[in-house]
């Protein structure tokens, strides 16, 4: 302000001085004229000022020189003496910068000649606007540059001068900068770049202000130029993610290289300020494993394997940074999604093996725990157990399940089971895992053995050496080991009063039975024992099976002839009257075998004989009979030889005598005397036999019917053949001893064969025995004769027997 003031000053004293200071003193003149002045304008009256008349000045020849030759810009009209200008006067070409333009010029008179000086002051004119050197300025500003840096700015230039010149400066309004103008009107003016308020070449990096210079003539002038300005960037700007946080879903198993999200900042800078690369700031060591970034593109994808059961969630920091190190992070949260790849898991918590085979239904034989690593369906697991096995699960707390019997189990049935459980997941497609528990069914002792047949029987011949295997049972036991061991012994028992184990023993282990004595047909032919069969499991379990034991025969008796008495011993002999007929019966011949059977079968021949053509035997009956009719001419004494012989292999026979007296007269029996062959048997003797035989027969034969009357009702006849020949069995051999004691041998009947082919026989021969008789094995045995003489039969063809046919033989 104070500056505007000096100059205004300063111009008023300049353009005084013309008129003030140069009045010539020896006549110079002085003029001002401003510049670019129009051609005829008359800067002054120069006749008037030098004095001279206007009309003279033509005559005096008044002329204007200028001083240095050069152009003269005004000129004198002659006519009126005023001093005009003729051509454009241009201060800044003449004067350029100086302050004061004065031309001088010699004003010539003749006639006298006079010489004035004239000075023409040269006004300036704002005719020159100001202008910049260089119209468009340019700067390169970092964007760091700070607050308050100036730059300084070309001056403009005015060619015009004092107040015309160059008088102030202004700036384009903006946001950044701000103008300092410096100088002054004489030195210049010239002006600065102050920044105000910091670039960001992110916002804006190019800045076109305009500036422009005023000067202070009026009409004021102006000049501009543009101020280019780039802003250069400066690494001012991190990189920014387009997000914060990436969040993104990934199913589990992803194969490699799967892009999982491609996370991008942009930084704002340029060049290598701007570049930005990626990295992973912040990552656990597994999930480096399995995530890689593209240093480049930002893209993140799978490098390894992506397990849903390992992690479910992985929370990854991002790092952009930029050339020059600048950097900004982001998240990038992976959720992973479950897939169906894991398949149940079955683990055996514990089992009962193995199992006893009487559990009792509903016991937990096994807890198992089935296992899914998967989440949600996928972890649903659904067991069942394969095929028909008695077993099923129940769930129990949480997954885990109980294994039980739905029945009975059997070891001797099913002795094992593979159990197989099989664990479906829920998951689509689901998965399945499958796990046997091999389940053992241990033994209980529960079967008793069992005898392959409900009896058995054996047969053992007589005679047969102690020790002889008879026969052998077999029980089976299906329990195991022990319990299905069977060991076999005999009830004990008695027979016949001695214990059974004095008849047979059995081979515990392998069930063989065998005799332990010689056995007797004679004396029984069959018994019964029981032989048990037991496990050796604890408590045992038994089972018993009768065995039937049966004697069988052996041809080991010789038939025994009880009438007559065997040869040599017999007193007896036969009458046949002399007038007997052919075929008339003469004697019998009455033998017993106690064998049984074949073995008992007897036959009968006459071997030898006084007159073999007279009497022949029946083979079987042992009837005698005449063959022929008797003549005087037979010799009164016959002798036959007869054999008696059994069926058995090989055959055994027995022989006797029988003396035939072929006389009407007992009284010719003394002769008999010399018939005997034994002398020794007096003729009273004889008689006293036949005595006592015939008072015996009558007792015995009284007593049988007694007891015959008594027990005719009770039993039907048993074996009563028509004609049979009944044998007082007190007779019976002595091995005939019946023998009590099981009840299987009580007795039996000895009648057979006796008599078989005899129908027509008049022998009546009753027999009967009762216990005391039997038992008593010797009481009522007779000497040798006696039982001889008890054979004397009675003859009787009355039909008297026929009252006791039907009487049966009472047993006990
Ligand atoms: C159980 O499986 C085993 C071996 O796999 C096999 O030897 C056995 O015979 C199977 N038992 C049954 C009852 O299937
Ligand atoms: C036999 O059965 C008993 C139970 O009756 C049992 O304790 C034992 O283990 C079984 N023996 C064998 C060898 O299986
Ligand atoms: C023999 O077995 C029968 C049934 O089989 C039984 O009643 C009896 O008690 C058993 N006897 C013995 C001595 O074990």
């Amino acid at each position: 302000m104070g500056c505007t003031e000096l100059s205004v000053l300063y111009s008023i004293l300049f353009i005084a001085l013309p008129f003030f200071i140069f009045p010539s003193a020896s006549g110079d003149l002085s003029y001002s004229v401003p510049e670019e002045t129009r051609r005829q304008f008359v800067v002054g009256n120069i006749a008037k000022d030098v004095g001279v008349g206007a009309q003279s000045l033509s005559a005096r020849k008044a002329r204007l020189n200028s001083e240095d030759g050069g152009k003269r810009y005004i000129d004198i009209n002659l006519n009126s003496g005023d001093l005009i200008v003729v051509e454009r006067i241009d201060r800044e070409m003449l004067c350029g910068s100086r302050i004061n333009c004065i031309l001088n010029y010699e004003l010539v008179l003749a006639n006298p000649l006079e010489v004035h000086r004239i000075f023409l002051n040269i006004e300036d004119v704002n005719d020159n606007a100001p202008k910049f050197a260089n119209e468009r300025i340019s700067f390169e500003i970092g964007e760091s540059a700070i607050k308050g840096q100036r730059f300084h700015l070309d001056e403009a230039h005015d060619f015009d001068i004092g107040q015309n010149g160059v008088h102030g400066y202004s700036l384009q309004k903006n946001n950044h900068f701000v103008l300092s103008v410096k100088g002054n009107t004489e030195r210049g003016k010239y002006a600065e770049l102050v920044l105000e308020k910091e670039l960001d070449r992110e916002q804006q990096k190019d800045i076109d202000l305009i500036l422009t210079a005023v000067d202070g003539g009026i009409p004021q002038r102006s000049g501009t130029a543009v101020i280019h300005i780039t802003v250069l960037d400066a690494n001012d700007n991190v990189p920014v993610f387009s997000q914060p946080v990436y969040k993104v879903v990934l199913v589990e198993n992803a194969p490699i290289g799967t892009e999982i999200v491609a996370v991008s900042a942009e930084d704002a800078d340029e060049g290598a300020n701007g570049a930005v690369t990626y990295e992973f700031s912040r990552i656990a060591r597994n999930e480096a494993e399995i995530f890689t970034i593209d240093k480049r593109t930002g893209k993140i994808t799978v490098s390894g394997v992506i397990d849903y059961e390992e992690d479910t969630h992985y929370e990854i920091r991002v790092q952009a940074k930029d050339g020059s190190g600048l950097a900004s992070t982001a998240s990038v949260i992976i959720e992973i999604t479950d897939e169906n790849d894991n398949a149940p898991k079955i683990i055996l918590t514990s089992v009962n093996n193995p199992i006893l085979e009487n559990t009792i239904v509903g016991t937990e034989v096994a807890i198992i725990n089935v296992q899914d690593k998967d989440s949600g369906d996928n972890r649903q697991i659904h067991c069942s157990i394969q095929g028909n096995v008695p077993f099923k699960l129940n769930p129990s707390i949480k997954n885990y399940f109980s294994l039980i019997n739905t029945n009975p189990l059997d070891r001797e049935t099913e002795a094992e089971y593979n159990i197989t459980i099989t664990a479906t997941d829920g998951g689509s497609p689901p998965l399945s895992t499958s796990m046997t528990i091999h389940l053992t069914v241990s033994d209980v002792n529960d079967n008793p053995p069992v005898f392959d047949q409900q009896s058995y029987t054996a047969y053992v011949m007589e005679n047969n050496k102690p020790g002889t295997s008879i026969s052998s049972v077999t029980a089976r036991d299906p329990d195991w080991r022990q319990n299905g061991t069977v060991l076999y012994s005999l009830l004990p028992s008695e027979i016949n009063g001695l214990p059974v184990s004095s008849f047979l023993s059995v081979n515990s282990d392998t069930g063989v039975i065998q005799a332990v004595r010689s056995f007797d047909y004679e004396k029984f032919r069959n018994f019964k024992v029981q032989v048990i069969a037991r496990d050796n499991g604890s408590p045992p379990l038994s089972s018993n099976v009768t065995v039937s034991v049966f004697i069988s025969d052996e041809n080991d008796n010789s038939p025994q002839i009880l009438y007559p008495a065997p040869e040599g011993k017999s007193l007896m002999t036969e009458m046949v009257p002399k007038a007997a007929l052919s075929g008339s019966l003469v004697s019998k011949v009455i033998a017993v075998d106690a064998d049984s059977g074949q073995n008992a079968w007897l036959s009968y021949q006459i071997v030898k004989s006084t007159d073999p053509g007279l009497f022949t035997i029946s083979r079987h009956s042992g009837e005698i009979r005449t063959q022929r009719d008797i003549t005087e001419s037979d010799n009164m004494k016959q002798n036959l030889v007869i054999s008696v012989k059994d069926n058995g292999q090989p055959p055994l026979s027995a022989t006797c005598s029988v003396y035939l007296l072929i006389s009407d007269n007992l009284a010719e029996v003394p002769e008999l005397k010399d018939m005997t062959y034994e002398e020794s048997n007096s003729k009273l003797t004889f008689y006293l036999i036949i005595a006592l035989v015939s008072i015996s027969t009558l007792f015995l034969t009284f007593i049988i019917l007694i007891l015959a009357v008594r027990f005719c009702h009770r039993r039907k006849p048993r074996l009563l053949f028509d004609g049979a020949v009944a044998i007082p069995s007190a007779y019976l051999p002595p091995n005939y001893a019946e023998v009590e004691g099981a009840g299987t041998l009580s007795s039996y009947n000895y009648d057979t064969y006796l008599t078989t082919g005899s129908c027509t026989s008049d022998f009546k021969f009753i027999t009967s025995y009762n216990d005391s008789t039997l038992t008593a094995g010797g009481t009522l045995k007779m000497p040798q004769n006696e039982t001889l003489a008890a054979n004397l039969i009675t003859l009787n063809n009355s039909g008297e027997g026929d009252e006791v046919r039907n009487c049966t033989c009472p047993y006990i």
